[in-house]
């Protein structure tokens, strides 16, 4: 399969006062194209930094990263932007819905942006994760899970090339969790979504075709699991 993106002795150095966090500190991953990646690590081993270097949210201190066969802009905001904008799909740790939009509208935003509006797919994306009957609630008015579902159907409201997911379920129960990484697995595999998912839940990596352990900023491990 096609590479779709390579990351080269990545590292990501924060100076602070007490000294230099190496938050990620010489990353090489090799992603293919349709790859469903689960990236473990415990806490602060720098998968939220990673997740932030892969959709260019973040620029490394230094290494080469390289998103279907061109450089990934760096430090350059405009770029990144465009470059989210056209390839990446992302559900943050926290979720990031806009609060003064309802549950539909905060999709039909995205796709806005993406250049692509679509209502009738919004609402059968809202309809997969079990929002059919919320979607002109505000995101104050839905629960936690309920929210963390209306992001994991955002993130797959433009039909991006690279999917992250940080801690994707994390506030689902194992029945919710259960449906919604199927929903999610089969809409990636329609559409040639790769993904990457960080998570603590080693259950997930039924869903996954490789797992990647990461601590201290450095790949501890990387394996093939189909
Ligand atoms: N803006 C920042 N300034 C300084 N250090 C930071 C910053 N962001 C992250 N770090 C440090 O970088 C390391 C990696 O953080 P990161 O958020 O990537 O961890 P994580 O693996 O996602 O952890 P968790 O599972 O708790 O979410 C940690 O030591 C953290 O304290
Ligand atoms: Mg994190």
């Amino acid at each position: 399969m096609e590479k779709i993106l390579k990351m080269r002795n990545i590292r990501r150095h924060y100076a602070m006062p007490s000294g230099t966090v190496k938050a990620l500190d010489g990353i090489d991953l090799e992603v293919s194209e349709g790859e469903r990646i689960i990236l473990l690590g415990p806490s602060g081993s720098g998968k939220t930094t990673l997740l932030n270097c892969l959709s260019a949210l973040d620029s490394p201190t230094s290494g080469s990263y390289s998103f279907s066969g061109s450089l990934v802009p760096s430090n350059d905001s405009e770029k990144m932007t465009k470059f989210r904008r056209d390839n990446i799909g992302y559900v943050f740790q926290f979720f990031n819905l806009l609060q003064d939009l309802t549950v539909l509208e905060n999709i039909l935003l995205i796709q806005e942006l993406a250049g692509s509006r679509d209502e009738g797919k919004a609402r059968e994306l809202l309809g997969m994760v079990g929002l059919a009957d919320e979607i002109h609630r505000f995101p104050a008015e839905i629960s936690g899970g309920q929210q963390q579902r209306v992001a994991i159907a955002r993130s797959l409201a433009k039909t991006p090339r690279l999917l992250l997911g940080d801690e994707l379920t994390g506030n689902l129960d194992s029945k919710t969790s259960t449906a919604v990484m199927e929903v999610l697995v089969k809409a990636c595999e329609a559409e040639g979504i790769t993904c990457v998912f960080v998570t603590h839940d080693e259950s997930l990596i039924e869903y996954a075709t490789r797992v990647v352990r990461i601590d201290s900023g450095k790949v501890l491990s990387d394996e093939i699991v189909e």
